[in-house]
């Protein structure tokens, strides 16, 4: 048998990204928690992820949800304890799953010890720590709205937040900062996670002269230092990185000794500058970009993170918009499109089950800083129903509601016994995780089947890929290793006639019944998808 390296087996992983506060409350004070998340373990199982990306669980005042540490090495008193965190390791190591914690390295919270030490005055030991200018150096705007440049009184200047006030950005220039974070890396190595997902990674280097904000000239020196050294180096570390073709080489090539893979964006994101207006999802996009990044990262032997969605944004299903009596379908279908490529699938929370965005009325049912920032800045611009409709469409609020894990509402669907933290999804009587998993048409099962061909197929692991699609509105490709050739289809929205380049290959994987009955037939249903192997 051939020996894997290190590399290869890291396509082995698939991984399904918990947001701790809505994942599943185990003592009902209505925010979900560590023990809830071991508690749903056997869940994770049954579907078949073998790896686990935890959005931050660390001490934090919340403002952006866990994004703002005050304290890296303990956790966050609405999740539970340490000693928590310890049986979550140990439970998953169990069951033979990766745990991989998310690491928010440009910026602290301004509660955290260090910021608290900074701000008091210019000659303060830590006062370093964070980048402080007499001026707002430039007219940077803050992710979430208003400007990046927040006045401290005590040292009359103004420190650097590239996301909420409550997010001061570190000083990376500041060895003694780089030094701390190589600290907090190592405690964690040692209780014995297998990696890292970096949030904003690109931002941790920033060129004030060329008014660029991220990716600035010492990004790499950094990243190598910090995940270069031995015992970490093994480790898997996924960047969220807005890198180009060439940065992303740079970041990931295999001997440089930076990053695992990156979370690039390109595929998911078509909307404008205003990420709340909305706008129709274009599948043929999505599948050219797709290509292109295969044909890339194959090219330059990198690593690709396979994902539809996130914490950050709302649910793909929800922008495709398919009909209703469709949503089986195209849910599917898009699975079944993305993670047969070649990569490591990251599943969202509730994607297992199709879950969609929600639409409330009222902005008092929503709680993201970036949704709430908005709103304030749009409410005297906009007409109160059109504003809505916006803030429905775009809020980060949408993938964070709460599990909808029972069809029952008076206990706020299995998620909670006491009030959810945020409202539950509107639709939650109709997606919930037990009705699809009861019903003839099953999201959860197709991920099962999909996941589980996934992990026994060579070609999907690791086979090459190849475009074959003739025509828009659908998109068919081969993966090939050694004798095994896999030959996916997706029809897009418009039912059609396609010609299949391979004949012959055994049905291995579909959504509709009706195609196994027939399972060359060239005329493909809305949302179909089909997949055979040779
Ligand atoms: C990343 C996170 C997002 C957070 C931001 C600031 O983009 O995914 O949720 O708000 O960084 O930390
Ligand atoms: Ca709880």
């Amino acid at each position: 048998m051939k020996l894997l390296s290190q590399r290869e087996r890291f396509l082995d992983y698939i991984f399904y990204q918990i947001y701790p506060r809505s994942f599943y409350d185990s003592n009902g004070d209505g925010i979900g928690d560590l023990q809830g998340i071991i508690q749903k373990l056997d869940h994770l199982q049954d579907l078949g992820v073998n790896a686990v990306w935890l959005s931050p669980c660390y001490k934090s005042p919340n403002f952006d949800n866990g994004y703002d540490i005050s304290n890296y090495r303990d956790i966050m008193d609405d999740f539970g304890t340490f000693a928590d965190w310890l049986v979550l390791k140990k439970e998953l190591n169990r069951r033979g799953m990766k745990l991989i914690m998310d690491f928010v390295a440009n910026h602290t919270s301004t509660e955290h010890f260090w910021f608290q030490e900074a701000r008091k005055s210019r000659d303060n030991p830590y006062h370093d720590y964070y980048i402080w200018a007499e001026k707002p150096l430039n007219s940077w705007q803050s992710t979430f709205g208003g400007s990046a440049w927040e006045y401290n009184e005590p040292t009359n200047e103004y420190y650097l937040h590239s996301f909420a006030i409550e997010q001061a950005d570190l000083n990376w220039e500041n060895p003694k900062v780089r030094k701390e974070m190589q600290e907090i890396i190592d405690f964690w190595v040692k209780l014995g996670v297998d990696g890292f997902r970096c949030d904003v990674l690109d931002h941790i280097s920033k060129d004030f002269d060329n008014n660029k904000r991220y990716d600035g000239p010492h990004l790499h020196e950094y990243i190598r230092e910090l995940f270069g050294r031995d015992g970490v180096n093994r480790l898997f570390i996924v960047g969220e990185c807005q890198a180009g073709e060439e940065s992303i080489c740079a970041l990931c090539g295999q001997e440089r000794k930076e990053l695992t893979t990156i979370f690039q964006f390109d595929h998911v994101r078509q909307h404008s500058d205003d990420k709340f207006l909305p706008f129709a999802f274009d599948l043929n996009l999505l599948r050219d970009t797709l290509v292109k990044w295969q044909y890339f990262t194959a090219k330059n032997d990198l690593l690709y993170t396979l994902f539809t969605d996130n914490h950050d944004q709302p649910f793909l299903l929800s922008l495709i918009q398919p009909p209703e009596n469709l949503r089986y379908e195209c849910a599917t279908m898009l699975a079944g499109l993305v993670y047969l490529l070649k990569g490591i699938p990251f599943i969202y929370q509730g994607q297992e089950f199709g879950s969609e965005n929600s639409y409330f009325d009222d902005i008092e049912d929503f709680n993201d800083i970036e949704t709430l920032n908005y709103y304030r800045a749009n409410q005297d611009k906009l007409a109160q129903k059109s504003l809505m409709e916006r803030v429905n469409f775009g809020s980060r609020d949408n993938p964070r509601r709460p599990m909808a894990w029972t069809a029952h509402k008076a206990d706020n669907f299995g998620f909670s016994t006491g009030k959810p933290w945020l409202a539950m999804p509107t639709n939650a009587e109709k997606i919930n995780l037990i009705r699809d998993k009861n019903a003839e048409k099953s999201v959860f099962r197709f991920y099962q089947k999909l996941l589980s061909f996934r992990k026994e197929s060579d070609a999907i692991r690791n086979g090459e890929f190849c475009d074959l699609t003739g025509n828009d509105g659908a998109f068919i490709y081969t993966r090939k290793q050694m004798g095994e050739t896999v030959l996916v289809v997706c029809n897009f929205e418009k039912a059609q006639t396609l010609s299949l380049p391979i004949q012959g290959g055994k049905l291995v994987l579909c959504n509709y019944a009706t195609r196994e009955k027939d399972a060359y037939n060239p005329t493909f249903a809305p949302f179909e998808i089909a997949v055979y192997r040779k």
